[in-house]
């Protein structure tokens, strides 16, 4: 049995009281991944943006807005966790100025100053010293090639490649690489069967190993 850690959803950046940037993830691949994971008999904390997805009741969930809350939620969690599975979507930019009040229209463009925020997966990865983490890379070209390159710069131990057509998706159909380039499994079928396949993979691959 492990303690295992996942982020999950996207991340809300604002701009004013009403406007936010986000990402077009709906929780669902982090909800399977939350299952397979309870079914397999692990612990089961999930750093969570917003989401409408009900995630299993045996799991902890701890809420969260924004980029830099997912962040610190997941550093203090991470901290008592076997391995991490950062299956979140973070917003990866935020206004550099947030304003106090709506922005109001003015006919004329609006120009936004955004700065990044920064990389759950990759900081916690840094940080990582015995515990394991399992990163997820969505491509839309080279695939296969920059999955790899994120798995090392993220310090992960297993990547897992899925394509634009996983968003907002019930099917999935992803490649489970590792770090030494190799493709351990592809594997297509619904969010819960590939999330099952890919507990089972880390069961063996990191938690038993
Ligand atoms: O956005 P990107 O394709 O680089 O995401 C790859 C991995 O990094 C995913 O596992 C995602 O959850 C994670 N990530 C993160 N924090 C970010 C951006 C991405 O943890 N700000």
């Amino acid at each position: 049995m492990a303690r295992i850690l996942l982020t999950s959803g996207p991340t809300r950046q604002y701009i004013d009281p009403v406007r936010y940037l986000t990402n077009a993830s709906s929780g669902r691949m982090g909800c399977s991944l939350a299952e397979a994971a309870v079914a397999a008999g692990h612990e089961v904390i999930i750093v969570s943006g917003p989401v409408s997805v009900t995630y299993p009741e045996q799991a902890t969930v701890v809420w969260v807005n924004t980029t830099d809350e997912m962040l610190s939620a997941a550093r203090e969690q991470f901290a008592q966790c076997d391995g991490l599975i950062g299956v979140a979507a973070p917003c990866d930019y935020r206004p550099e100025f947030v304003q106090d009040q709506k922005i109001a229209k003015t006919g004329q463009p609006l120009v936004l100053q955004l700065i990044e925020t920064p990389d759950i997966v990759a900081t916690l990865g840094a940080e990582k010293k015995d515990r394991w983490v399992v990163g997820f890379a969505l491509e839309t070209e080279d695939r296969r090639f920059r999955a790899l390159v994120k798995l090392e710069k993220k310090s992960c131990d297993l990547m897992v490649l899925n394509g634009p057509e996983a968003m907002n998706s019930e099917e999935n159909h992803v490649e489970v690489l590792a770090k030494d380039g190799s493709v351990v499994a592809t594997i297509d079928g619904s969010k819960g069967e590939v999330a099952s396949q890919i507990m089972q993979i880390v069961g063996e691959r990191l938690i038993d190993a």
